[in-house]
């Protein structure tokens, strides 16, 4: 089946930061689908009739096509507690996180929130994600279950936990590798679903469920490692407490053979130099969280240091630490965190995050922090057709703001800072519409 979307194209194809040319801005042209897959893309101008009407065709005049938003790091057992106030991490996790993810055990319960997260994100506009499941087994299987129908392009993981977790929720180093193992020969490579390898984060795993973890990389080597790495301080004296031997906090899994080219860590807010290089050194991917940093108030990602030593980073929401689903509150706040490091760290000479380099995370970036960069973030042939279309002046303020964005760059700024939900006019998954339920 071949589709047309006539629109302006808005990709990038290319860290800004890095090239110049990255910024690809095409008005009035149209993108070509076949089969959920880009096809061409071509002026408007040298669409003949006769082709237009060979095809299915939507008009979107006006309006940014822009590829799928990506998610690096987001936790779907936490829809229900996003917003619970007034903890820092680890009692975070004790008062609201654990009590929530318990429920888990119900699958049917697991059906029904998977089905609502997905439908979240989609009408958000995020249209790959890499999601921590629970400890439960079937809390992937549900969720696994619902990302098939909707023909998405998502990675999962159970959660691997054995100590320092109420006991309802600890599994032990054999179970963890035998359902995980389960799992992934189940789901991993099934249509476009992939398989994250879990573990929680040093304090809820012992060494012996870490080398485990390990295990299951070498046994599948395609398969994602997702984790969290230094977020917060009393976590990370915690993490020291409990693996005295280690170097540092990335050592613990350094240790466990976990650092991969497909091994993401949200956070790493307080690393220390070593950490870096580690990180550098072993391709690792960071996921970007900064409406989860500041609600919790964990810190302020070093986005350019990162940068110097390119590790590749991605956006993630980190809901339910996070606050939003959609990805743009989380790109307002990466312009503020980037604020806040020059104003409070003597790095006034230094450039904000750039709207172009925002966009970047949020797309390619992403896809490149997940190793997914032949398949998802820009709106090139060959690629999945996942897409947005997007209207960056809907509201009234936004149509004032706009009338004096003269760049294209003003006016991604200005949707980066004012816009949310209602910018999504629509959402495609390799070529299909997803309807929107409010
Ligand atoms: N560290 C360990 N578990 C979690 C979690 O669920 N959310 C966040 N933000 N950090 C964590
Ligand atoms: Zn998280």
């Amino acid at each position: 089946m071949r589709k047309a979307f006539h629109g302006n194209l808005l990709y990038l194809k290319a860290d800004p930061n890095l090239d110049t040319e990255a910024l690809v801005d095409i008005k009035n042209h149209v993108l070509f689908t076949k089969n959920g897959i880009i096809e061409k893309v071509m002026p408007i101008a040298e669409v003949s009739p006769a082709e237009k009407l060979k095809v299915e065709w939507h008009d979107y005049q006006n309006q940014w096509i822009v590829p799928g938003f990506i998610d690096t790091h987001i936790h779907y057992p936490q829809t229900e507690m996003i917003g619970a106030y007034g903890e820092a991490l680890l009692k975070w996790l004790e008062k609201y996180t654990f009590p929530t993810e318990m429920k888990f055990n119900d699958p049917n319960y697991a059906k029904e929130i998977s089905r609502f997260f997905l439908n979240e994100l989609l009408s958000n506009g995020t249209t790959t994600a890499l999601v921590f499941g629970s400890v439960h087994k079937n809390s992937v299987d549900a969720f696994f279950e619902e990302a098939e129908k909707l023909n998405l392009r998502m990675i999962c993981g159970k959660v691997m936990m054995d100590r320092n977790a109420p006991e309802a929720l600890q599994d032990n180093p054999e179970l963890s590798y035998q359902e995980s193992k389960e799992l992934i020969e189940k789901w991993h490579g099934k249509k476009r679903l992939s398989y994250a390898v879990t573990p929680r984060f040093a304090i809820t795993s012992s060494p012996e469920q870490l080398k485990k973890a390990g295990e299951l990389l070498r046994e599948f080597p395609n398969v994602y490692l997702h984790t969290h790495l230094s977020e917060n301080k009393n976590e990370i004296e915690f993490t020291k407490e409990l693996f005295p031997e280690a170097k540092n906090y990335l050592d613990v899994y350094k240790q466990a053979e976990l650092l991969t080219k497909k091994s993401v860590f949200a956070h790493c807010i307080h690393l220390e130099n070593e950490e870096w290089e580690d990180l550098a050194k072993h391709d690792c991917s960071i996921a970007f969280c900064p409406t989860s940093n500041l609600f919790l108030g964990s810190g302020l990602f070093n986005l350019e240091k990162a940068e110097k030593l390119h590790i590749k980073v991605g956006m993630g929401t980190d809901v339910g630490a996070g606050t939003s689903f959609n990805m743009l509150p989380p790109l307002n706040e990466a312009y503020k965190v980037s604020q806040l490091r020059k104003g409070m760290f003597s790095e006034e000479n230094k450039k904000s995050l750039s709207p172009l380099k925002a966009f970047y995370l949020a797309t390619l970036g992403g896809a490149k922090a997940l190793s997914l960069e032949d398949k998802i973030g820009k709106l090139a042939p060959g690629m999945e057709a996942d897409f947005n279309i997007i209207n960056p002046a809907v509201t009234p303020l936004q149509k004032l703001r706009m009338k004096s964005a003269n760049t294209t760059e003003e006016q991604l700024f200005a949707l980066q800072i004012l816009g949310n939900k209602d910018n999504i006019t629509a959402t495609f998954i390799l070529g299909e519409k997803f309807e929107h339920k409010n």
